[in-house]
């Protein structure tokens, strides 16, 4: 169904605790939306659920369909639900590159949170989310602009890695400043975006540390298959956490959550 960098199971732990945390909290990112009682929600590429969950337990939406293609991520969001979040939950097994019919035109929100980072094809997934819309239904995306990749050191053998990751790297690191402007190509109106500063000192760094650190065990083949070898992997690996910790290195990334409407 195609290849997704951070399928291991670990993922599902990570991805619970960033929710949770500062620098990628779901409560931040959606403290000045609503949902209507009678709103129909999908949350597309819905790892484990966790946004689902946060909806359902904040709004009493009509219901909420959580699609991924990962069986053992769908496998481990069901097994997170508990009490009325249940029945608000529905999940479906989809690859949003090729997502059936039966989901055109059902949907008021449609909510797609740190996915199309992870897409060869944004826009294709943009498009495809945009048929499964209402007239009047609102998209809502989430993502990042610099993570991982805007660590700023003057460690000459780091940096030979970094720009080697972000020249080999697959997807595009830097797609969140890009998501207004998509959201109208693909003929959404009334677009809305706002922007948030993550800046890696003090407790946002020993959070950003931790997260990376899973990052890392969860893209363990990724890296291999990028550097070539498991030596060079693990090399990169270990210079990036210690020039993390450099005080006067800088890791700065921006957080976007970004709105547009199929008017
Ligand atoms: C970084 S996780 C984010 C999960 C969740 N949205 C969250 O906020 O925690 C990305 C998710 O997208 C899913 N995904 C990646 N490519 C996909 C595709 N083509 N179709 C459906 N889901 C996909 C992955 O399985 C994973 O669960």
């Amino acid at each position: 169904m195609g290849i997704y960098s951070m399928e291991a199971a670990i993922e599902a732990a990570r991805l619970e605790e960033q929710a949770y945390g500062g620098n990628y909290s779901i409560e931040a990112e959606f403290r000045n939306f609503s949902f209507a009682p009678n709103e129909v929600v999908m949350d597309a590429g819905c790892g484990t659920g966790v946004l689902s969950r946060y909806i359902a337990e904040h709004f009493k939406v009509k219901h909420i369909d959580a699609l991924d293609y990962s069986d053992l991520r769908l496998k481990q969001a069901k097994d997170l639900l508990k009490g009325s979040a249940k029945r608000a939950i529905h999940f479906h097994q989809q690859n949003l590159n090729e997502l059936e019919p039966k989901f055109y035109g059902q949907y008021d929100t449609v909510i797609c949170r740190y996915v199309i980072e992870h897409m060869k094809d944004p826009m294709l997934v943009l498009e495809n989310l945009k048929k499964t819309l209402k007239q009047n239904g609102r998209m809502i995306i989430v993502e990042l602009d610099g993570v991982l990749i805007n660590l700023y050191s003057n460690h000459h053998v780091f940096n030979r890695y970094l720009e080697e990751l972000k020249g080999k790297i697959q997807f595009d690191m830097n797609i969140g400043k890009k998501v207004p402007s998509y959201l109208k190509r693909i003929g959404l109106s009334d677009i809305e975006w706002s922007a948030s500063l993550v800046s890696c000192q003090g407790k946002n760094l020993l959070e950003e540390r931790d997260n990376t650190m899973k990052r890392f065990i969860a893209l363990r083949d990724y890296f291999i298959g990028i550097f070539g070898t498991k030596e060079r992997s693990e090399e990169f690996q270990r210079l990036y956490l210690e020039e993390m910790d450099k005080p006067e290195n800088t890791l700065v990334f921006t957080k976007y959550v970004c709105m547009g409407k199929n008017i």
